[in-house]
């Protein structure tokens, strides 16, 4: 049986006929009014998937204000990331070990998982990639720039921030610069599995059963586990350092990872280190464009920049959703969620909470305090990432700001179909150069 659903059968949905689920309505563009229109007539709403919305589970709790996000992210031992995955999907027990990673894996296990990898991923650690960082946006910002040959629209999708965190990963992970084309493009197709441009499988158009045991339900995960295996044989005896490496000797409490935990757990970083940080450079280039006077306030004051890259980020929000299961009955804002019910926390329904954020629906780069939720709401699963993501984000503000003039829009953006991922396809832009 299935885990994780609804226990209260034949619950209307508390916010009838306003749809945040759908894959098409984030096609068309982000729900923020709808979110609105959740945050203050429901915060804790419940919500039946239907052939409607294009979902066939048993209905979830969607959180929408951004103190119960956090409450929520934080309160690991109630709301439990294990025990029916952090996707909306309800998962078969054999699928949900099959397909479990740390990210599905609650505290002491989970601890020790992460742990394996905090290490490349801290703080001071990815610091030290800062110079890198600056010369691979300077390489692409140049290419780009030659590209627009002053007034030519380039695709800032394709040409920028797909680029840049694929160069910064690929070292990393240990994965030869030849072989990152196939393997990210793997990894597109894994994650907009609602997308017919990138996936072999639709997940709400085709039948995806026999792929239920793998990532996101995409039979391309096979591919990069044959891949893992490679390479992972390759490295054996190697002391390096990269993620393959540390994962080909990995083991927690003396038992050494499955091919399987090695596969998911480096597909997880694949995708997660690259899906996510390519669109909040996107959707930063697009706001410089819709504002101006960004630019023109950073040159005049550059102790700005931490302060806008929280913003760029905020204002992004890349990852729309993450799944919880309550894992005993919680009363929030009065309503009961039961044990096992599922509890879906939204991070742009968040980020743009007015009694969080003064004006959410001003892309203000001086912002401060701004403790958005783009990497999550706090607790063991905030997000591994963060300071690489921040580290790229920054360097493309900087760039931007001491060689690009204006950016301008130059077209209609096309986005991803996809509920889980804020996605943008292609963005036609226009770079100005300063002269
Ligand atoms: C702007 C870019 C990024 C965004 C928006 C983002 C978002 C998130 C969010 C919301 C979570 C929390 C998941 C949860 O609570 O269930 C998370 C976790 C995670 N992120 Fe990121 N992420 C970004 C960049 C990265 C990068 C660059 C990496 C590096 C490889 C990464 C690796 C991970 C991993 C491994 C986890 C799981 C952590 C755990 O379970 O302990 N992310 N991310």
């Amino acid at each position: 049986m299935a885990t994780g659903g609804a226990t209260v059968p034949d619950r209307a949905d508390s916010v009838p006929g306003v749809d945040i689920l759908s894959h098409d309505v984030y096609a068309a563009g982000m729900p923020l009014d709808a979110y609105d229109v959740y945050r203050a007539t429901a915060p804790v709403a419940w919500v039946n998937e239907t052939p409607a919305n294009g979902h066939s589970g048993s209905g979830f709790w969607a959180i929408t204000r951004w103190d119960d996000v956090v409450a929520i992210h934080k309160d690991w031992r109630r709301f439990s990331s294990q025990v029916g995955g952090t996707e909306i999907e309800e998962l078969d027990p054999d699928a949900i070990v099959a397909r479990r990673t740390m990210l599905e894996t609650d505290p002491p296990r989970h601890t020790r998982l992460r742990q394996l990898v905090n290490p490349t991923f801290s703080r001071a650690t990815v610091q030290t990639y800062a110079d890198h960082a600056g010369a691979l946006v300077d390489d692409v910002l140049s290419e780009s720039l030659s590209a627009s040959h002053g007034s030519e629209p380039v695709d800032a999708v394709g040409m920028i921030a797909r680029e840049l965190p694929i160069r910064m990963l690929t070292g990393l992970l240990g994965v030869p610069d030849g072989d990152a084309p196939t393997l990210f493009h793997w990894a597109d197709q894994i994650v907009y599995h609602a997308d017919p441009e990138y996936s072999e499988a639709v997940i709400d158009r085709t039948d995806t059963d026999p792929y239920r045991l793998l990532p996101f339900r995409s039979p391309t995960s096979l591919r990069v586990f044959e891949y893992v295996n490679r390479l992972a044989a390759a490295a054996r005896g190697c002391e390096r350092g990269d993620v393959i490496s540390v994962l080909e000797r990995a083991s927690v409490d003396g038992v050494p990872l499955t091919e399987r935990e090695r596969g998911t757990f480096f597909l997880l970083l694949v995708i997660a280190g690259n899906e996510t940080t390519r669109h909040s450079l996107t959707q930063t280039l697009l706001a410089f464009a819709d504002h101006p006077q960004v630019l023109g306030q950073l040159r005049e004051d550059p102790t700005l920049i931490d302060s806008a890259v929280e913003e760029a980020l905020r204002w992004a929000c890349p990852q729309i959703h993450f799944r919880r299961t309550a894992t005993e009955d919680v009363e929030i804002r009065g309503e009961t969620v039961h044990a096992g019910d599922k509890v879906v926390t939204w991070y742009p329904a968040a980020n743009f909470d007015p009694n969080q954020f003064a004006e959410p629906r001003r892309f203000d780069i001086a912002r401060a305090p701004n403790r958005h939720v783009t990497f999550g709401g706090g607790g063991p699963h905030l997000c591994l990432g963060q300071w690489m993501a921040r580290l790229e984000v920054r360097a493309m503000i900087e760039a931007l700001v001491t060689r690009v003039e204006r950016v301008e829009r130059a077209g209609d953006v096309e986005r991803i179909r996809s509920n889980f991922i804020n996605g943008i396809k292609r963005a036609p832009l226009v770079l100005h150069a300063r002269r």
